[in-house]
């Protein structure tokens, strides 16, 4: 019986921002040196964009078709996205397709996908940023028009449970957004920020959306309203800790 991992994720095309997948990758590699390793991204922009570069990235379907072709009968496929919802939802149902093609193929579940997944991602992102007398964190998420948005949010409030009153958790293209963090930001009394990617990879949304120097960045609306910023530009795709929990998925869910 001939065994794959396939590791799935968004992807990025900004160079040097795909280490923090790389090395995701390799820790679900060691989690099961039974299978053999395959990748592929979702963003379909993202693999044509890296196809014209010379730089190939499978999509979740040409990779189970290698899959397959290869003779792999026993398949678990490890999705690298933070929340269950649109991309996760379309590997799922691609997953769905190839299921009488395989004896077994199951498909794991994102970074957050129980409360007690929501507890630890808080610890971790504390443990990493820890918190400074007079200073914020303000996290940048993606966000969703999915209800999976609902991830952020509910981080926030695992952040106030734990006594972090100065972390704010904002989204690029879901709810809270930064307007709203500014008004919470004012109340804090804080006027350091420090600005960090609560995504897999410093991509394009940290690098332009987040740290850009255009007038809409979060950087340039914080140091309007008159705070210090300080931007992080690393994604927590390669923090072991980040990696403890996609691996405990891929051993509850799919490794017998
Ligand atoms: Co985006």
């Amino acid at each position: 019986m001939k065994k794959a991992l396939l590791a799935v994720s968004f992807g990025t095309s900004v160079p040097g921002a795909d280490a923090a997948i790389i090395s995701a990758e390799a820790s679900l590699r060691e989690a099961c040196p039974d299978r053999d390793p395959f990748r592929a991204f979702t963003s379909r922009i993202i693999c044509r964009k890296l196809r014209e570069e010379g730089r190939p990235v499978p999509t979740p379907e040409e990779a189970l078709e290698q899959i397959l072709e290869d003779g792999y009968t026993d398949v678990v496929i490890q999705p690298t996205h933070l929340i269950p919802g649109r991309e996760y939802e379309k590997l799922c149902s691609i997953a769905a397709g190839y299921e009488d093609k395989f004896e077994k193929l199951s498909v794991s579940t994102p970074l957050i996908s129980s409360p007690d997944d929501l507890k630890a991602a808080a610890e971790v992102v504390i443990s990493h940023y820890p918190p400074q007398e007079g200073k914020a964190l303000v996290l940048m998420g993606h966000g969703t028009g999915h209800i999976a948005n609902m991830v952020y949010p509910a981080l926030q409030t695992a952040f106030r449970l734990m006594g972090q009153e100065n972390v704010f958790v904002g989204t690029v293209e879901g709810w809270p957004e930064i307007e709203e963090i500014i008004e919470q930001l004012g109340k804090s009394g804080c006027r350091n920020v420090d600005l960090a990617p609560f995504m897999l990879v410093a991509g394009d949304h940290a690098v332009n959306d987040m740290a850009g120097d255009e007038p809409d960045s979060w950087k340039s609306m914080l140091e309007r309203e008159g705070y210090t910023v300080h931007c992080s530009m690393e994604g927590i795709g390669g923090w072991k800790e980040i990696h403890d929990i996609f691996r405990r998925h891929l051993l509850e869910d799919c490794l017998d």
